[in-house]
């Protein structure tokens, strides 16, 4: 994993907006969060976490069938970020593509990967999931500014004979709710080389509340569906590693699996919502911190702009 090294907490918030820490921890847990520099794009973090994902699995960067690299944050609008990703760690010999599905970007990544290992396209794949949403966030808006931080991890995927890997994957998706959250400038219809069009921001649009309604209801939804799915019941579950937008949301989403509080995994504090990032970030230090050990059986669960959602269950 790999996460911006400035921090900028509450306090800092406190100065920039009219806000308070009290009203940050409160509606959202998140304590502090962490800022990339103006040269650090999507792929300075997603080639560190790369790295050790491949240092970690004893695998050579040349040996790698596939990068796969879930983000909405690219370094730019092309070529991918999974294609400078595969150049800046040599993985010379491998197909590069880059996965957009937001915050639930690495739930969708895991499954494409898994599949395209399953019917033999590949022989491994590296998932990473990373955003710099920072980048595009409006500073004097204290209902979006407050939430985000930059970041990404990697895992690295193989065909194998044994029962580990994605066990069963629900991916959803409402280009109807595609007005919740957006990020417009940029784009094709927006481009960077023309004034902005009337009610065009150069900044992300978030509609906090209708967000935070579908977050909850998608959540416990996909779980219950991939652990159907999978012939599986909560109580099987050794840890559940949500997407890190906001406690409030996991909390509720917990209480309603019936998931007891120390089988859920929470970061969200220090790093606020890394979107792409959240996930891989959490997989990592719950592995580090003893949390997470091999044959474990873990969820995942992401839900962001689109609007897309899922859930991942893995035996790790
Ligand atoms: N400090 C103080 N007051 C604030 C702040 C702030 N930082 N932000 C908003 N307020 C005010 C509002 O102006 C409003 O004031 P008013 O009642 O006088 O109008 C009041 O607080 C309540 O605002 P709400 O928006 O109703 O606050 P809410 O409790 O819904 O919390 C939040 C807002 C934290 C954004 C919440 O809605 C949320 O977490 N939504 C989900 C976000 C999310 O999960 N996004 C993930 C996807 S992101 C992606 O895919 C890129």
């Amino acid at each position: 994993m790999s996460v911006a090294e400035r921090v900028l907490n509450n306090a800092d918030l406190e100065k920039m907006v009219d806000t308070s820490d009290e009203w940050i921890v409160s509606r959202t847990g998140i304590s502090e969060r962490r800022i990339s520099e103006s040269d650090q794009g999507a792929s300075y973090f997603g080639q560190r976490a790369a790295c050790q994902a491949l240092e970690r699995a004893g695998v050579r960067a040349a040996d790698v069938d596939a990068v796969i690299v879930t983000s909405v944050t690219g370094d730019q609008i092309f070529p991918s970020t999974s294609c400078l990703i595969q150049s800046a760690i040599g993985a010379s010999n491998s197909a590069a593509f880059d996965v957009g599905a937001a915050c639930a970007g690495f739930i969708y990544g895991l499954e494409v990967a898994t599949s395209m290992i399953k019917c033999g396209t590949f022989d491994n794949a590296l998932v990473v999931g990373v955003d710099v949403l920072t980048k595009f966030v409006d500073w004097t808006d204290r209902s979006t500014c407050i939430l985000f931080g930059d970041g990404g991890g990697a895992v690295y995927m193989e065909a194998s004979d044994d029962e580990r890997g994605v066990l069963a994957s629900v991916l959803k998706a409402d280009g109807g709710g595609a007005r919740h959250i957006h990020m417009k400038a940029g784009g094709t219809l927006n481009p960077a080389s023309r004034p902005l069009q009337e009610g065009v921001t150069p900044y992300l649009f978030m509609a906090g509340q209708e967000v935070y309604r579908f977050a909850v209801k998608a959540m416990e939804d996909s779980c219950k569906s991939v652990l159907a799915k999978a012939g599986m019941s909560i109580d099987n579950v050794d840890l559940f590693v949500p997407h890190q937008a906001n406690l409030r949301i996991i909390t509720a989403a917990s209480d309603r699996l019936g998931l007891s509080r120390d089988k859920v995994f929470v970061n969200v504090h220090k790093y606020g919502n890394m979107s792409a990032g959240s996930i891989p970030v959490g997989l990592c230090e719950a592995e580090a911190e003893g949390r997470l050990k091999v044959g474990d059986l873990v969820m995942t669960v992401g839900f962001g702009a689109g609007l897309v959602w899922g859930a991942n269950l893995i035996r790790w």
